[in-house]
């Protein structure tokens, strides 16, 4: 059953610890004051906010997720879109010979940005063209898996830190490709952070981690790193802590990365077409 709010918003969570589907709002139109503080509030809440059925243009996305913060571009240019530099476009289709968006980005476990000093807050992802099947994104709280780690474990790396990479994620998701130049990569060194962060709004800790970006936790042997890192990872996408969103065209994504990490899945990228639009709302430094 929807529960009721103040606003004439109704929210309807998706699973136990993360998503909500928000009903009875038209993004087209401008937000109330009112109705934007029951959306912040539940994104804080439930990490990731679901609008089915929005049929806007990129000028009415941009300026919906403007609300949220500051936007950011991102290293990889040539995929962001000219007339809505914010949008940054995610597919397999080529036009003319050239992607117009990056394929197979974000198909591991990842938080976005979390290889800038300040990573994303958040990131809101339309989808203008999904495949019939395949192609689902999957969401976990980090939270959640902050909470259900063990007292030892969470003694054991409560202060440790660890390096994020967008080189070493680079690297290994897109061998295939020409390397990034020297101008790419100094626009995205190695930064640090903890392993454990504070959600700046709430309070509530959460496990930072993520798969490739994330290269080593700092100040262990690299084979204690390693397993380490393994370990945290595994823990962090145990389905229990997880949602996995079936998209239709016209559905708009909220979510918070501070407080989660997604994953693509695969499709068949011969066969099908699929083009998602994301803008990303800059965040602060994690503490
Ligand atoms: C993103 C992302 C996954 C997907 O937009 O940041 O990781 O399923 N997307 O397209
Ligand atoms: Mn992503």
């Amino acid at each position: 059953m929807p529960q009721a709010t103040s606003s004439t918003l109704q929210l309807e969570n998706l699973s136990p610890f993360i998503g909500t589907a928000v009903h009875g709002i038209d993004l087209r139109e401008p937000v109330s004051d009112a109705d934007f503080a029951v959306l912040r509030d539940a994104l804080n809440q439930r990490s990731l906010l679901l609008f089915r059925g929005q049929q806007i243009d990129e000028g009415q996305h941009v300026a919906f997720s403007r609300r949220f913060g500051t936007l950011l571009g991102h290293v990889l240019t040539q995929f962001l879109k000219q007339q809505h530099p914010e949008i940054y476009v995610l597919s397999n289709v080529t036009e003319g010979g050239k992607p117009i968006g990056n394929h197979k980005e974000g198909w591991n476990w990842h938080s976005d940005l979390s290889y800038k000093a300040e990573p994303s807050l958040g990131a809101l992802l339309y989808a203008v063209e999904v495949p019939p099947e395949g192609g689902d994104t999957l969401f976990a709280s980090m939270h959640a898996a902050w909470d259900a780690l063990d007292p030892a474990m969470q003694q054991r790396i409560r202060h440790l830190k660890a390096t994020h990479s967008y080189a070493n994620y680079y690297g290994k998701a897109f061998a295939d490709r020409q390397p990034l130049s020297d101008k790419q990569r100094a626009d995205v060194p190695d930064v640090q952070h903890p392993l454990v962060r504070t959600h700046p709004e709430t309070g509530r800790l959460s496990l930072y981690v993520g798969q490739d970006v994330v290269k080593q936790i700092d100040g262990l042997p690299a084979d204690e790193s390693t397993a380490l890192l393994a370990e945290l990872n595994a823990h962090a996408i145990d389905p229990r802590f997880c949602y996995r969103h079936r998209w239709q065209a016209g559905d708009l994504l909220i979510w918070d990365n501070r407080s989660t990490m997604h994953c693509a899945t695969p499709y068949d990228d011969h066969k099908y077409r699929r083009v998602m639009h994301r803008t990303t709302v800059a965040g602060d430094r994690p503490f």
